[in-house]
């Protein structure tokens, strides 16, 4: 088959985290410089369809059979598609996603993305099943995602993996053991999409604070935080965000960083998980409430007006009423800003699925409202203390939803329309917030 001539046409479709929708890019960036593919966003036309899977929660295979049923009913009519499944319920299943979906070409892990090109020429020569889901390779990001066009803010990822194996979570079994990624190689993607405009990153991992590089020259570690401060030196990079962060690794060091590194944001998404250490021991997260609001304290003495959100699990099994009264108690004693919060989800094979677990759903259901509505409160109060005050913004484009307007984020993560010049997009600018409702975005003007 001449594959040159005519490019074939990509559809995938994502589900999932920020490293998952990243990974996706890097799909597409591997597979557009091969010349003989395209990306489309309509899977009815495309020559091969990739799903790029999730299994954090939710029922993972059903949601993925669903989709495969769709997929099939394509394949019937063109043969010759090339479906492939690949994230992390692909790792998780292997092959038994095959028995119950022949029609299926390629199984591929969250590792092996750089070698999808050789995975569809294998699969254009020979119709078996081919499975690629095992190694820990940081070879992908070799094909970060380069963007033409210009942008202004961006993700790198620094690390992969996760060695903690929290009860409840299938990470550290997906996407397999904790990888840094070189520091130089970091920079020097930082500092080419600085010349497309990047002025924010945002460094990516599952875990970024247990990043470090073991030097064996001088047997010294580069940690996280020297991460951060080599970030600080390029000149043009004004903001540096990180996702997600672990309690257990926030060491002094990342602390102090916040005293010298301006560019660091005055907002941290710091996961706690529940606010009772009996949970939290049962979560085997290795740190107490106790230890989780000795960090933000010394935070907040360095950068009183500092904005902390959290991840919440709801229901874990054992979590009493007791348990959840003491989260609620937690969640105004640390004033968390917005936040995101889920009912538990038993993951196969993790050590939190044999526990027993004798909450009633509707109890679940009831308690994460609760505590939704408790957080939806605290972040109005956040908001509402904004108004009036001057926010740094980066301008990041025209308004979604009115093209007479701008649009940017402030430190604090919230988006923010105003009327300006459309010469500010890229820049950082003051406003002043004159309205905290505007159809559910902030309303600033130039000061
Ligand atoms: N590394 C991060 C979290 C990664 S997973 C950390 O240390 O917190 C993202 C979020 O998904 C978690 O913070 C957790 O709140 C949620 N999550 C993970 N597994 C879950 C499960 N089995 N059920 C419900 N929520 C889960
Ligand atoms: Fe999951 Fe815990 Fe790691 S939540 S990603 S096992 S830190």
């Amino acid at each position: 088959m001449n594959t040159n001539k005519i490019k074939k046409k990509i559809y995938i479709k994502t589900w999932g985290c920020q490293m998952n929708e990243h990974d996706s890019s890097i799909i597409k960036n591997i597979l557009q410089k091969e010349k003989k593919y395209t990306v489309t966003n309509k899977p009815e036309i495309s020559n091969i369809l990739i799903l790029n899977t999730c299994s954090i929660r939710e029922k993972a295979q059903e949601k993925l059979f669903h989709q495969l049923g769709r997929w099939k009913k394509l394949k019937q009519k063109n043969p010759d598609i090339i479906i492939a499944v690949g994230g992390c319920v692909a790792t998780q299943e292997g092959k038994k996603i095959y028995k119950r979906a022949k029609f299926i070409n390629i199984i591929f892990g969250p590792q092996s993305l750089h070698k999808l090109p050789k995975l569809l020429y294998q699969s254009y020569k020979n119709k078996n099943l081919i499975i690629d889901i095992k190694g820990k390779s940081l070879k992908k990001f070799d094909y970060s995602p380069q963007k033409q066009t210009k942008k202004f803010t961006s993700f790198v990822t620094i690390m992969e993996g996760c060695n903690k194996y929290c009860s409840f979570c299938i990470v550290p079994y997906t996407r397999g053991k904790e990888v840094s990624r070189d520091n130089k190689e970091i920079i020097s993607e930082i500092k080419k999409l600085t010349t497309i405009g990047v002025r924010e990153i945002i460094l990516l991992g599952q875990n970024v604070n247990s990043y470090h590089i073991n030097n064996t020259l001088n047997k010294k570690k580069y940690r996280f935080s020297d991460l951060l401060y080599s970030i600080s030196e390029i000149p043009e990079i004004q903001r540096i965000r990180y996702i997600t962060s672990h309690p257990k690794d926030f060491s002094d060091d990342i602390i102090q960083a916040y005293k010298y590194i301006p560019q660091l944001t005055n907002f941290l998404h710091l996961p706690v998980q529940s606010g009772s250490n009996k949970i939290l021991r049962l979560m085997k997260r290795g740190y107490t409430i106790e230890v989780y609001e000795n960090i933000i304290n010394k935070l907040k003495h360095i950068r009183p007006k500092i904005n902390i959100s959290s991840d919440f699990i709801i229901g874990f099994p054992g979590e009493t009423e007791d348990d959840f009264e003491k989260t609620l108690h937690f969640i105004s004693k640390i004033n968390f800003d917005t936040s995101y919060s889920f009912i538990y989800s038993k993951r196969p094979g993790t050590r939190a699925a044999k526990l027993i677990d004798n909450t009633s759903i509707e109890e679940k259901k009831n308690r994460l409202s609760i505590l939704q509505k408790k957080i939806s409160q605290q972040s109005l109060q956040w908001r509402r203390r904004m108004l009036g005050t001057t926010q740094s913004v980066l301008v990041e484009g025209i308004a979604k939803n009115n093209i007479q307007e701008l649009y940017g984020r402030t430190e604090n993560n919230r988006i923010i329309n105003f009327e300006g010049n459309p010469k500010f997009i890229g820049k950082f600018i003051k406003l002043k917030v004159i309205d905290i409702n505007y159809n559910t975005y902030l309303k600033g003007e130039v000061t």
